[in-house]
């Protein structure tokens, strides 16, 4: 389903990224960049996969990030799919979330999705074709108690995402823009919640199980490939009904 597509992918390292990561070399795209700040936990890519390449990235990080995208523009002459995962916590009630807390979540989680976009989405408008897949959550459409940050920065990616489906197509260009919003999903920033949390949030999922990373990857996928090709500017919810 991606043949000959370059593809980026933030926080490939571990979770729902690297199931992408893993989806889209399998998919046979050409190349499926790994972007993250944890370089030891991709050591393994390059012998299972030709077309991985690891790259440690902080999303945060404008010079670098537009360092990197030239680099690949001079390479390959085209970028054709950005997923924007990388994301990260910091969860208190409002009155004990620390200034610290807000940044750092908005940082990343916002600020990052600004600065990767902002890098590729010219070299796809150049291009004329193009998908950029942000995640979002459930949380960024219903908002949640003690996610303030993350509620800000989830429902801004969908803010920001509408902006760009009607502005990248402008000058039509076929590059489209989409988020996906996960439910509840089994990775390791869920992992160490208490059971008492996660029986009550499988309780309250019609389908009865928190969501795996392939489920994620799956939907990706479909809105990476041409096959959503008149998909744009939508959010994707998957979430076994959580919200519905
Ligand atoms: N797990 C869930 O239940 C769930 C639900 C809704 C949305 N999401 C979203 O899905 C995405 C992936 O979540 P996950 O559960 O796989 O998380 P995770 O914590 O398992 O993985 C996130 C990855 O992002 C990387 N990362 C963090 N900051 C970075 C930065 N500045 N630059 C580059 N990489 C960075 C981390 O090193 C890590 O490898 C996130 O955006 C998250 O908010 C997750």
């Amino acid at each position: 389903m991606l043949r000959d597509k370059v593809c980026i992918v933030t926080g490939g390292a571990q979770g729902i990224g690297r199931c992408i990561v893993e989806t889209f070399a399998k998919q046979q795209a050409l190349v499926v960049f790994a972007c993250d700040m944890n370089p030891q936990s991709m050591a393994d890519y390059r012998e299972r996969f030709q077309n991985v390449q690891p790259v440690e990235l902080n999303v945060c990080d404008r010079k670098a990030v537009a360092a990197f995208i030239a680099e690949i523009k001079e390479q390959y002459g085209h970028i054709d799919v950005l997923v924007n995962n990388a994301g990260i916590t910091r969860d208190n009630l409002l009155d004990r979330m620390s200034e610290d807390d807000w940044d750092a979540v908005v940082n990343v989680n916002l600020k990052g999705v600004f600065n990767m976009t902002q890098a590729v989405a010219p070299a796809m408008i150049e291009g004329g074709s193009g998908s950029v897949i942000t995640m979002s959550s459930v949380v960024g459409t219903d908002g949640n108690i003690g996610q303030s940050n993350y509620a800000a920065t989830k429902g801004g990616v969908i803010a920001m995402t509408k902006g760009w489906a009607k502005e990248f197509s402008r000058k039509g260009a076929q590059v489209r823009a989409n988020c996906v919003a996960p439910g509840f999903i089994k990775t390791p920033m869920t992992i160490n919640l208490p059971e008492k949390v996660i029986a009550h949030m499988e309780s309250k999922t019609p389908l009865g199980r928190m969501g795996d990373a392939e489920d994620i990857a799956e939907g990706v996928l479909f809105l990476a490939s041409d096959r959503s090709r008149f998909i744009t500017g939508q959010t994707l919810k998957i979430d076994g009904g959580l919200v519905i």
